[in-house]
């Protein structure tokens, strides 16, 4: 990808899944890479995104990133009626106040230096209604509306976008999901499978690279077409 090699990128929950992917891919391309998670991986930096302090002490430590890949996310399998508060609270510090923290934290540092890319990890659940997850839901479409609007106010120089991954093969997906609930999801999807987490990280070094350049306040879905259609294509 064009213009990758030598940045300095941050991906937050970089330990497993789709965040693991993307360190290893712009590792592939030549970038200095940084893990920011709650269990990071060796050489990362432990931090949970939902705490503030936390957030601008790790930036402090990074200085400032070309990149910032903002993944760290958390779901629960409930139905709305058996939400607790806790597990409500805990969504919404993680995915919406966690995105929040890191990208005005890196995006001051971004403003400041002249430029950067922020990447929100949002989700299908953003775009149409799923049973089991209000609260993650209500966190993802709330992602991409300040997506768009930090790519407003950090316009021309800081480039923010959102992508919608549908479902991706990961540990987030198998402590959800079991076997049979898995191939019932597949025989659903237009193209059969779920995504890879190497196949998110494909778009994201897309997204951050000089190609993009004139994408800001975009939202990007890969869904192998689960989105694609209503009631009349099932
Ligand atoms: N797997 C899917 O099907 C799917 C689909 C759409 C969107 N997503 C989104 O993609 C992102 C990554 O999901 P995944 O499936 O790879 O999940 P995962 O559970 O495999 O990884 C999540 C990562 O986030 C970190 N994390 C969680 N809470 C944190 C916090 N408070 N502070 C710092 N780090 C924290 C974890 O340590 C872990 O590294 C999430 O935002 C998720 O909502 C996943």
């Amino acid at each position: 990808m064009k213009g990758l090699a030598g940045k300095w990128v941050v991906v937050t929950g970089g330990s497993s899944g789709i965040g693991a992917a993307a360190l290893a891919r712009f590792a592939d391309e030549g970038c200095t890479v940084t893990d920011l998670s709650r269990h990071p991986s060796p050489g990362g930096i432990a931090c949970d995104v939902g705490d503030l302090t936390q957030v601008a002490a790790a930036f402090r430590e990074i200085g400032v990133p070309d990149v910032v890949i903002n993944n760290a996310g958390v779901s629960f399998r409930h139905l709305a009626l058996e939400i607790t508060s806790v597990e409500w609270q805990q969504v919404l510090q993680t995915n919406l106040t966690g995105v929040f923290n890191v990208a005005q934290v890196a995006g001051r540092r971004m403003l400041e230096a002249g430029g950067g890319v922020i990447i929100n990890v949002a989700s299908t659940n953003a775009l149409v209604g799923h049973p089991h997850y209000a609260g993650y839901n209500a966190t993802k479409a709330a992602v991409l509306a300040l997506t768009r609007t930090l790519a407003l106010e950090w316009a021309p120089s800081v480039r923010v976008n959102a992508v919608c991954p549908g479902y991706v093969m990961t540990p987030m997906q198998e402590a959800e999901y079991s076997p049979e609930m898995i191939a019932a999801v597949n025989a659903m999807i237009p193209l059969g499978r779920h995504a890879r987490p190497d196949e998110l990280a494909a778009l994201l070094a897309f997204l951050a690279c000089d190609e993009a350049a004139y994408m800001t306040g975009s939202t990007i879905v890969m869904d192998g077409g689960e989105t694609a259609g209503g009631l009349a294509s099932r």
